[in-house]
């Protein structure tokens, strides 16, 4: 058994891979050999989004692997800035075109707010938006559908018109920043709770603290780091463009994080 092919279940039934290889800030001229090493080193789940500029090279990489297509989740997201029903399906079309595959696994809004007004309300343009994503999932072209960044009072608004719900909210998680209002919320609502920058963009790497947890149990802190979300029943998406990174995110089933350091790290300032 491997955290890489172990899964959670969504709400909708669908089997998503504990594990997952984030693509934010790989490069086009990179993202298909990364993605290509990531699969050889049995990675199953592909994180991507039209606003990383790689979804032709993941789409490539997944093709080139010769995997079942069904062997490989992927999801892509709506980017933040596409707050209009239409710009929606357009934008999805787009993304389907770029990654060249017949369905996502998983498609999500990426974020509740354009990025350059985070924290500005967008109510009503995430209800029509949400609308549009219902729209794709009937359509079969997204196997589930998902929010990014959302906060309580966003998840309540996408909620009470919703006639599909969420089925994951993918959040900025890691050791010393695990959201519980927001965490809770989700879970409890059903959503499955995804990390994104698990290993805070590399600065938990460096840190003495985690590390010298880390070295108790004869791993690495971006190992601690990783384990620490699935025992925490989160998806974690680490990031790594050196193979070495990659292997080494992959392999946490050797050892269990103790009720006392889960508590210690769940409560990390
Ligand atoms: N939804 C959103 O708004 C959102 C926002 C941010 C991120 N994300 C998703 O989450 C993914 C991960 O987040 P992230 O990119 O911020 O970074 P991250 O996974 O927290 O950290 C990546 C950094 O850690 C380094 N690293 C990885 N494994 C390592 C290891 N075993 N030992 C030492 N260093 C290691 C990587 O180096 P190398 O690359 O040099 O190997 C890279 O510099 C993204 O790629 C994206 O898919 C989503």
């Amino acid at each position: 058994m491997s955290k890489l092919t172990d899964t959670y279940t969504l709400s909708n039934g669908v089997k998503i891979p504990q594990l997952g290889f984030g693509t934010w800030q790989v490069p086009a001229s990179i993202a298909q050999r990364a993605v290509a090493d990531a699969l050889k080193a049995g990675y199953r789940h592909i994180d991507t989004a039209k606003a990383y500029h790689n979804e032709r090279e993941v789409g490539l990489a997944i093709k080139a692997s010769g995997l079942a297509r069904s062997d490989v989740f992927v999801t892509t997201k709506l980017p933040a800035e596409t707050k209009t029903y239409e710009g929606a399906l357009k934008d999805f079309e787009s993304s389907m075109q770029a990654l060249d595959l017949d369905y996502v696994d998983l498609y999500l809004v990426h974020a509740p707010w354009p990025w350059a007004k985070a924290g500005t309300n967008y109510d009503q343009e995430n209800r029509e938006v949400w609308r549009a994503m219902e729209e794709i999932y009937q359509s079969g072209k997204a196997k589930a559908i998902g929010i990014s960044n959302f906060g309580v009072h966003e998840m309540e608004n996408v909620f009470a018109d919703a006639t599909v719900k969420p089925m994951v909210n993918q959040i900025r998680y890691f050791i010393g920043n695990t959201e519980p209002a927001v965490t809770k919320f989700a879970q409890d609502a059903g959503l499955l709770v995804e990390a994104y920058s698990p290993l805070a963009t590399g600065r938990l790497i460096g840190n003495d603290r985690i590390q010298a947890i880390a070295d108790q149990y004869g791993v690495t802190t971006a190992q601690l780091a990783i384990r620490f979300c699935l025992q925490n029943g989160v998806l974690p998406l680490p990031k790594a463009s050196h193979l070495e990174h990659a292997q080494n995110n992959a392999d946490v089933d050797g050892f269990v994080i103790s009720d006392a350091d889960m508590a210690l790290l769940n409560s990390w300032q």
